[in-house]
Order: structure tokens, then C-alpha cells, then sequence
């Protein structure tokens, strides 16, 4: 079975072919990193744009990069949710247009589930359930039991910044360049993580997190330092109290739940300090930990792709009916 995948919640434009769930023939993302930098972010009007200008070209190239003939696809998947509302309408035009013309399955993926499967697809398997996922991204930071391809317990979620957000607006108060995090890892390698304490927010409060508090502690730290400033040590102590915050929260999860896989998902699951403070957190719990490769971890078509295939029996039958959905909880019904 050969499922082809449309990724455009954001600001990458994606298209994969993938066989069988677990192996990709071409998976292309036409990045537009460059056109927002200048703004700091995303700006939403110029990403559903830029979506439509690179979307046909894209599909035209996946194809012709994975070796076969359109004709050939089994079914299409797509983000339907969440994310910008103009960007998803262009990848979810373009599903039901490729869907209706080949007169194919169409199966509307929600962009967070997607994103624990890329941890399954980059060791080429198909996920097992049940399992602790986090996912940490630029919008989002939740904790879930996942049970099923399309069932979800939210143990916690962020009251205000996601931990993306905070690696990029604490980059940007630097004037270190976007996106901040990976800016902040590699200025902060080798430096020592324990020369300025930052607080742990949320340290006593379930599974929430927070993280506006601590772009509040770096801005105070900066002006308090002055000319004196360590950059490298502040954010290498950002970086740890990032790490040590969700090594607590995923560590009392694990074991409250009982689970013994854990999987992280989503751009700033990217982070080393993260990864190998949370490896060695599933290690103490003799829990499996599985983790996307770096190309896998920031938003991709291939992902979608695979996430379609394990939850294409859950697609609606009605499903070129489907709306974009900005907001979308994981496991939560299709908007129509
Ligand atoms: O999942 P993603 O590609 O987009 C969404 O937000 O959905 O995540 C992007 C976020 C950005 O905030 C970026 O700064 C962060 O992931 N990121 C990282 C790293 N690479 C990307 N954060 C920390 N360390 C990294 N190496
Ligand atoms: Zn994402």
C-alpha cells in the first residue's frame, strides 16, 4: 500500500510517499524559514501563500523522486488540524482534489498524533500502543497516554509558552536569530549549565507546565549581568532547566502509569540536552525510549503519511467533507 502524505500546518510546505506504513520512498519539505526570519516568526497570510506556490511543483517532484506513478497511490493523507487555518486549507484543497480524482481513500491526520508516529517511523516500525508521548514543539508541550492510533489521555499540557516558544523568544531578546532553538544549543555546548540557576516552573503542580516564567528569569538575569554576561553558560542553564522540567513531570508519569515505552515527538524534541536527559530517565525506569531523527522531529509529510496508514479504518467515510481544524486535541472527533 503505497500512502501518499501532505503536510502545510505552518511553515513547511511537505509531500512523502511512504510503503506500508514504515518506509519512505521521498519525503520533500519546502521549507520557508528564510521569508519569516526577518519577522521573528511566522506570519500567517505570507505561509498560506508561499503554501499554494509550492505545493503542485512539490507533489510533482515527490512523485517523480519515489520512483512511481501517481496512479499508484492507495490512499492520501493529510493535516487537517491543528495548526494556521489558510496553510492547512491549502495541503487539505490539494488531498481532496488528488483524493477525488484517483478516487482514492482520503484520511484527515491530526498534525500531533503524527508527530509520536515519526518516533516509530525513524526506526522504520509501526507503533505500539499503549505509550507515554510528549510532544514539544514550537506551539505545544503535552504529556498523553497514547492508547490507540486515534486515543489519547492528556496528562498535562503548558498554560501559556510552549517550550519552543521560549527557545525563540529568548533568542530573540538575544538577538541570537530564529528559530532559537537550535541557535540556543549549539551556543550553549560545552558551556557549564550550573553557573546561573533558573527557577523549574511548575515544579509542584501535576503534569502542567509553564514557561513564560523562566523568558521572564533569562531577561532579569541579562539585565542584571549586564556587559558581564556568560551567553554560552545562560543558555546552556536554559537548556537544563528545560531538560530537568519535563525529566521530572515525564519521570512521576511513568511512574504513575506504569508504562514502559516512552516517546518524545515534535522540533524541540531535536534538543540533545533533552534527548539524552530523557534516555536516561526511561533507562532508570527500564522503560523502551524512542525518539525521531533530527529530520524527523520537524514538521514532515512522511509522518503524516505513516500516521494515515495505522489509522485509516478511523477515517470518516464522508472524509473529503472535512474542514481544517486550527484547533484539534489529539483523538478528539473530525471537524465537519
Ligand atoms: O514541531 P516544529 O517543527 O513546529 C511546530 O511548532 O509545530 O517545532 C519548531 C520548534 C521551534 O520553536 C524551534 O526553535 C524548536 O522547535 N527547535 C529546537 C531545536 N530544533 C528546533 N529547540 C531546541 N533545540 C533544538 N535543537
Ligand atoms: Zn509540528
Amino acid at each position: 500500500m503505497l500512502t501518499l502524505g501532505i503536510e502545510s500546518s505552518c511553515d513547511d510546505t511537505s509531500i512523502a510517499v511512504i510503503e506500508n506504513g514504515t518506509r519512505i520512498l521521498a519525503s520533500l519539505v519546502s521549507s520557508q524559514i528564510e521569508i519569516h526570519r526577518r519577522f521573528g516568526g511566522v506570519v500567517p497570510e505570507i505561509a498560506s501563500r508561499k503554501h499554494l506556490e509550492a505545493i503542485l511543483p512539490l507533489l510533482r517532484e515527490t512523485i517523480e523522486k519515489s520512483g512511481i506513478k501517481i496512479s499508484q497511490i492507495g490512499q492520501v493523507a493529510v493535516t487537517a488540524g491543528p495548526g494556521l487555518s489558510g496553510p492547512l486549507l491549502t495541503g487539505l484543497s490539494c488531498a481532496k482534489a488528488v483524493a477525488w480524482h484517483l478516487k482514492i481513500p482520503l484520511i484527515p491526520v491530526n498534525h500531533l498524533e503524527a508527530h509520536l508516529t515519526a518516533s516509530f517511523l525513524a526506526n522504520e516500525r509501526l507503533p505500539e500502543y499503549p505509550f507515554l508521548g510528549l510532544i514539544v514543539s514550537g506551539g505545544h508541550s503535552n504529556l498523553v497516554i497514547a492508547k490507540g492510533p486515534r486515543g489519547y489521555e492528556t496528562l498535562g499540557y503548558t498554560v501559556d509558552d510552549a517550550p519552543g516558544e521560549l527557545f525563540d523568544k529568548v533568542a530573540r531578546h538575544l538577538q541570537l536569530g530564529y528559530p532559537g532553538g537550535p541557535i540556543i544549543q549549539k551556543t550553549g555546548e560545552g558551556a557549564n549549565p550550573k553557573k546561573y540557576e533558573l527557577p523549574r516552573p511548575m515544579a509542584g503542580k501535576g503534569y502542567l507546565f509553564s514557561f513564560s516564567g523562566l523568558k521572564t528569569a533569562v531577561v532579569r538575569l541579562c539585565e542584571t549581568e549586564g556587559d558581564k554576561l556568560d551567553l554560552p553558560a545562560l543558555c546552556a542553564a536554559l537548556q537544563l532547566a528545560v531538560a530537568d522540567t519535563f525529566s521530572r513531570k515525564v519521570g512521576n508519569a511513568l511512574k504513575e502509569s506504569g508504562l514502559k515505552r516512552l516517546v518524545i515527538a515534535g522540533g524541540v524534541a531535536a534538543n540533545r540536552p533533552l534527548r539524552e536527559e530523557l534516555a536516561r530517565l526511561a533507562e532508570a525506569h527500564q522503560a523502551e525510549f524512542l525518539m525521531p531523527s533530527i529530520h524527523l522531529c520537524t514538521d514532515n509529510a512522511a509522518m503524516i503519511a505513516a500516521h494515515g496508514f495505522i489509522s485509516a479504518d478511523l477515517a470518516p467515510q464522508n472524509a473529503i467533507l472535512v474542514n481544517a481544524a486550527a484547533n484539534w486535541d489529539m483523538g478528539a472527533p473530525f471537524n465537519f
